[in-house]
């Protein structure tokens, strides 16, 4: 098959590069709004290239992958509808609730297959636990303590056009925590803070936060996150059961070091980036996407479900502003 890709930022190269390597993908073509920048990717990654969306959208192809920044999402995933293009939309959907809700409404109410990107989803580890807590192995699940921790910042230059830290970063949390219970959030405190560099608060953002959620069920979970974690890329989860309690992301490449005499665990070297720590999810998410394509695969993370993360988002980004707890239902 053929499959567009626009955006040949940060993920968008990598995936481009995922792309190449799968035996269902036959080209990949490449576009971006910086047509300079496509060219160079195309060349240096020996993929076509495209002068521009309209054309990309024109040229063939089997499905469209949109890595571009986040202010793009809404657009591009409209004009791939419009064309009839099975589409992979990397997260969020979009930079604000109501243009979410609207893409929900045109990507429900069109017949096209519309795929977004958490990868999480397909790690294996998240996998595992999802299937404890569903088997009923771990008892009733009191307590979940997710994070995020980002060795260090993106650009600044990123800042204005990703959401914010809860709608950027921590939404993978706010997903994987849906998808690990399968319940529903029912009411967020959050809070947040910059302490590193000062670009962060001069676009009215944070570059460390903490969540307390409470779930449908009882559940509290805790999510915090920071742009500044030098000890390494540091993604975990732990789910605390009454009869059982297990880790996500806890191995020899933990970016922490026990201060206990005689403990070595965890010895081995550190993720650095998002790429290192999660290379097969990402494989197995866009090996997904071609199955959407080919017609042989349900969409695996829908529209509905970057929404029910996005409201999370929402709702932390609004109780961090005002200081006090959202309920999700009557507050947003
Ligand atoms: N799932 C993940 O783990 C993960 C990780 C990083 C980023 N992301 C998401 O991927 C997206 C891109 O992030 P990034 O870090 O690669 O950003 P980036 O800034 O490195 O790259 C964005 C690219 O999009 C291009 N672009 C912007 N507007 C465009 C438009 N209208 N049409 C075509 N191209 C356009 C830019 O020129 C740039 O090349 C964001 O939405 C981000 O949230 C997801």
């Amino acid at each position: 098959m053929r499959i567009g890709l626009v955006g040949v930022g940060r993920i968008g190269a990598f995936h481009a590069t995922t792309l190449k390597s799968l035996p269902a993908v036959e080209q990949v073509v490449v576009a971006d709004a910086d047509a300079t920048r496509a060219e160079l990717t195309a060349k240096e990654l020996g993929l076509e290239f495209a002068p521009d969306v309209p054309s990309l959208l024109t040229s063939g192809i089997d499905g469209l992958v949109i890595a571009a920044a986040t202010s793009a999402h809404a657009e591009l995933i409209a004009a791939a509808v419009a064309a009839g293009i099975t589409t992979f939309c990397e997260k969020p959907v979009a930079l604000d609730l109501a243009e979410t809700q609207r893409v929900v409404e045109l990507v429900e109410g069109s017949d096209v297959p519309v795929h977004i990107g958490f990868q999480r989803r397909f790690d294996a580890g998240y996998q595992a636990a999802a299937a404890q807590v569903r088997s009923g192995e771990l008892g009733f699940v009191h307590h979940i303590r997710a994070n995020t921790n980002d060795a260090f910042p993106p650009p600044a230059g990123y800042i204005p056009t990703s959401g914010g830290f809860f709608r950027d970063c921590t939404v993978h949390d706010f997903d994987i925590i849906r998808y690990v219970t399968g319940r529903e959030v029912v009411s967020v405190y959050a809070t947040g803070a910059n302490r590193g560099e000062a670009f962060f608060g001069e676009y009215g953002d944070v570059d460390a936060a903490a969540a307390l959620l409470t779930l449908d069920d009882s559940t509290f979970a805790t999510v915090s996150g920071t742009r500044y974690n030098a000890a390494g890329h540091d993604v975990r989860m732990e789910v605390l059961g009454s009869l059982g309690s297990i880790a996500v992301g806890l191995d020899e490449h933990t970016a922490l070091r026990s201060v206990e005499a005689g403990v070595t665990f965890p010895g081995g070297e550190p993720h650095a980036t998002f790429m290192d720590r999660f290379g097969p999810a990402y494989v197995a998410e866009l090996t997904a996407f071609t199955e959407v394509v080919a017609g042989t695969r349900e969409v695996p993370c829908t529209v509905r479900d970057a929404l029910q993360a996005f409201r999370i988002a929402d709702a932390c980004e609004l109780s961090r502003k005002e200081n006090r707890v959202v309920f999700l239902d009557a507050d947003t």
